[in-house]
């Protein structure tokens, strides 16, 4: 071993100190270079995130909105909406379908469809995956409304059945016109008919007369005048239908102005008070807050009115209680007629506004015939229904447009009853 002397090591222990201190500074470079690479490479990366932030945040929103258009629209529809899960539980349910079966839409979703429909069977509300459509649309009476509903399979990404999808639509109104309107059809041929009948059977009837008369002028014996008596009487009991019959087919114009039925419905009640009071009825009368102005003929709406109130009054021979109402509906003004005079025999309501049908054994059975084609005038609905106590006539009639109020121009014929020869006090050479 070389003898290296202390002077030497020292200079030795200085460089190796000397290349060890360049060395970590050359370390320390290498890191500090890294570190700027790496924050660098931090701020890239942050300026990516931020920017798919933003886009994500956009995507958010957009389809937020997408949401919310979808909402508004499925809130404003006037179709009930309801969505169930696959175990029948809602999911959806929107305004309109609320409003259809009388409940808060927020209450009822989460809970079971059963519970919603409490009038169908579970069975007929969740079909058979065999027939996963209701074939074709049920109709169930709900809060009184007549409801069409379809249900569709809600499908799901691939294709898979996710629950059901049911559609609501309020048909009452639609049902009440087509009924109206079949009436109508069914009257227009029958008028015709009638018309035709009457004046054949006008003509003969008048020679009929004419020679009995003549007859009864020369006869002098007390049988045959008798008997020639009878055959004038029953000629003109015949002949005084065949003028109601001719009343009923004629054509009429209606004089259309801007009437109030609140004051229409007072002066037949009025005119009726002392009919009322002798038959022993109590009357009670609601009327809506507000007047309904509608565009109509007053003569002929007091003929309407008073023909439902006879009947009402003739049903209750040994006295009884008549409760009348207006209430603002959709689609103008309602008035209903509720009696206890223990109603129309089911079979018969179908029957009752068919001119000549009548079980009363002086009816004439033009009475509602006659209701039916006044309103039908109006380009409203009558119809009639029991209740537990009695029957209950209902007219709705629309009520006038804001602008323009529109000429009703559907002139149909046959426009007056001649039930019992009550009538309103009105000039009648206005049916002539
Ligand atoms: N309020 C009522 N309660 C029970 N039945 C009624 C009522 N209103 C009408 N009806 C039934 O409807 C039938 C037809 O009524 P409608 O007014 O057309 O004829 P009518 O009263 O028999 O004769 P008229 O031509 O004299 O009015 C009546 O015969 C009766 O059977
Ligand atoms: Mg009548």
């Amino acid at each position: 071993m070389p003898n290296i002397s202390p002077e030497q090591e020292d200079r030795e222990h200085y460089l190796f100190l000397q290349r060890s201190l360049e060395d970590f500074n050359k370390a320390t470079l290498r890191m500090q270079n890294a570190f700027s690479n790496l924050e660098l490479k931090f701020e890239k990366i942050n300026r990516e995130l931020e920017y798919k932030n933003a886009e994500l945040e956009k995507v958010i929103e957009e389809k937020e909105a997408v949401r919310n258009y979808l909402q508004n629209i499925l809130e404003s529809l006037a179709t009930g909406v309801i969505v169930t899960d696959l175990n029948g539980k809602i999911t959806i349910l929107n305004r309109c379908a609320g409003l259809f079966l009388g409940i808060v839409p927020k209450r009822a979703i989460g809970g079971s469809l059963a519970a919603v429909f409490p009038e169908m069977n579970e069975a007929d509300l969740r079909p058979a995956s065999a027939s996963p459509v209701l074939s074709s649309a049920e109709k169930v009476i709900v809060c009184g409304r007549l409801i069409e509903l379809y249900a569709v399979p809600l499908t799901g990404k691939a294709a898979s059945e996710e629950g059901m999808i049911y559609i609501l639509r309020d048909v009452t109104r639609i049902t009440k016109l087509e009924e109206m309107e079949k009436r109508t059809e069914k009257f227009e041929a029958l008028s015709e008919l009638s018309a035709n009948i009457a004046h054949e059977i006008r003509n003969p009837l008048g020679s009929i007369e004419l020679f009995a008369s003549l007859l009864m002028k020369e006869s002098r014996e007390k049988k045959s005048l008798d008997r020639l008596a009878q055959i004038v009487s029953a000629v003109k009991n015949v002949d005084s239908k065949i003028t109601n019959l001719l009343l009923f087919t004629r054509k009429q114009n209606p004089l259309l102005k801007r009437i109030n039925v609140h004051r229409i419905l007072k002066e037949v009640l009025l005119f009726s008070h002392d009919i009322i009071e002798k038959g022993g009825i109590s009357l009670s009368v609601s009327y809506a807050e507000r007047a309904p102005y509608i565009n109509g003929d007053a003569e002929m709406l007091k003929q309407a009115f008073l023909n439902i109130l006879l009947n009402a009054l003739q049903a209750m021979p040994d006295g009884g209680a008549l409760k009348i109402k207006t209430t603002a509906v959709e689609s103008g003004i309602e008035i209903t007629f509720a009696d206890r005079g223990g109603g129309i025999a089911e079979e018969n309501i179908p029957k009752i506004f068919n001119p000549f049908f009548s079980t009363r054994a002086r009816g004439s059975g033009l009475g509602l015939a006659v209701v039916h084609t006044i309103i039908d005038i109006h380009e409203g609905v009558v119809q009639a229904r029991n209740t537990d106590k009695g029957a209950l006539f209902s007219i709705s009639l629309p009520l006038i447009r804001k602008k323009a109020p529109g000429r009703v121009n559907r002139f149909r014929s046959g426009l007056v009853s001649q039930s019992e020869q009550v009538m309103m006090p009105r000039n009648k050479e206005q049916y002539r």
